[in-house]
């Protein structure tokens, strides 16, 4: 929007920008109604009830019930309208169809680093399709951070040891800004970027376009070899480590009698601080490879182990590949084959 040719909103480039501004403008207007009216009400009642002559004291005043229920009444009404519509644009922007596409993202002093399932790795810039759902899974390599799409009217702190996530679906083609929101260093300010939104077809000749180094699974599945995780993860079971096939979205059983669930953020605290969680029939052998991995390499890793599950990747919206790990070729051990 812009008044004067001056700049004074953002477009409105996702499918809930209209929800949210509509809302904003409710308790905009309600707010400015209750704020002129007590200004105005303080200069006409201090004029006209103003002391005229010296001695003069003021009329004695008891409560008024009627008074007090309206002033406490309407006040609650109101304010409950806006917690209930809040709360439901709230619980929209914070719920991820299921059948959203899937992006990472890695805040990192001064940029934001994106990676598509696909392969494509971009630095202050996104490409995504408009009118399709998409999830953003946010990390941070240093500090705190906010990923903030002014246009789609959403934003998520990028905090450091953790995944946070938002959606969206732009509704339009065009380039939006890409912001960071948090306070994090000297260039917070230059922390910045650029979301195209292309039509499906273009985007879709965009994914073809780059992406060298295969998918991110791929690339995962390499630095699976690199890190030497495939000489004790063997998918018989039997190896060192456990088997990482079909574990994602399962429970599994702890040596201190917890369970845990598999999921990101158990497959990231399980890589780099490997002894947190032990599973159950297991010695605590891993070296742990905090500060030996990059985010953006941890969740290329992350992705490589889901696309090992691959009935739980569909949860995600994204048919993982498949791709087979190097070690899917040998047979499992037969049960009562002894292992030398
Ligand atoms: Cu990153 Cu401010």
């Amino acid at each position: 929007m812009t008044i004067f040719g001056i700049p004074i909103f953002p477009d409105q480039a996702s499918t809930f920008a209209k929800d949210v501004d509509t809302l904003y403008f409710f308790i905009l207007t309600v707010c400015s109604f209750f704020a002129l009216t007590v200004a105005i009400l303080v200069v006409y009642f201090g004029l006209r009830y103003r002391r005229k002559r010296e001695g003069q004291t003021g009329a004695r005043i008891e409560g008024s019930l009627p008074l007090e229920l309206m002033w406490s009444v309407i006040p609650t009404v109101i304010a409950m309208v806006m917690f209930g519509w809040g709360a439901s644009v709230f619980y929209h922007l914070r719920r991820p169809p299921d059948d959203a596409m899937h992006i990472y993202a890695v805040g990192k002093q001064w940029m934001w680093k994106f990676q598509h399932l696909e392969g494509q790795r971009e630095i202050n810039e996104l490409h995504i399709p408009a009118g399709r759902p998409i999830k953003v899974t946010v990390s941070s390599e240093d500090v705190l951070h906010s990923l903030y799409f002014p246009s789609f009217r959403t934003k998520i702190d990028a905090i450091p040891g953790r995944y946070t996530e938002l959606w969206f679906e732009a509704s339009k083609p065009g380039t939006y800004h890409i912001f960071c929101a948090e306070y994090c260093g000297t260039n917070h300010a230059g922390m910045i970027g650029s979301v195209t939104v292309l039509e499906p077809q273009a985007y879709q000749a965009w994914l073809q376009g780059g992406g060298e180094g295969g998918t991110m699974a791929e690339r995962g599945a390499r630095l699976f070899e690199q890190h030497a995780c495939n000489s004790c993860h063997l998918d018989s079971g039997q190896g060192r480590g456990p088997s990482l096939k079909n574990i994602v979205g399962t429970t599994v059983e702890l040596t201190d009698g917890n369970t845990a669930v598999v999921d990101d953020a158990y497959l990231r605290e399980s890589i780099l601080t490997s002894q947190a969680k032990i599973v159950k029939g297991f010695q605590p052998l891993m070296p742990t490879f905090q500060g030996l991995i990059s985010e953006e390499n941890l969740l290329a890793l992350i992705e490589h182990v889901k696309s090992m599950s691959p009935q739980a990747s569909t949860a995600s919206g994204q048919p993982a590949g498949g791709t087979p790990s190097p070690n899917a070729q040998k047979p499992p051990a037969r049960p009562g084959e002894k292992k030398q």
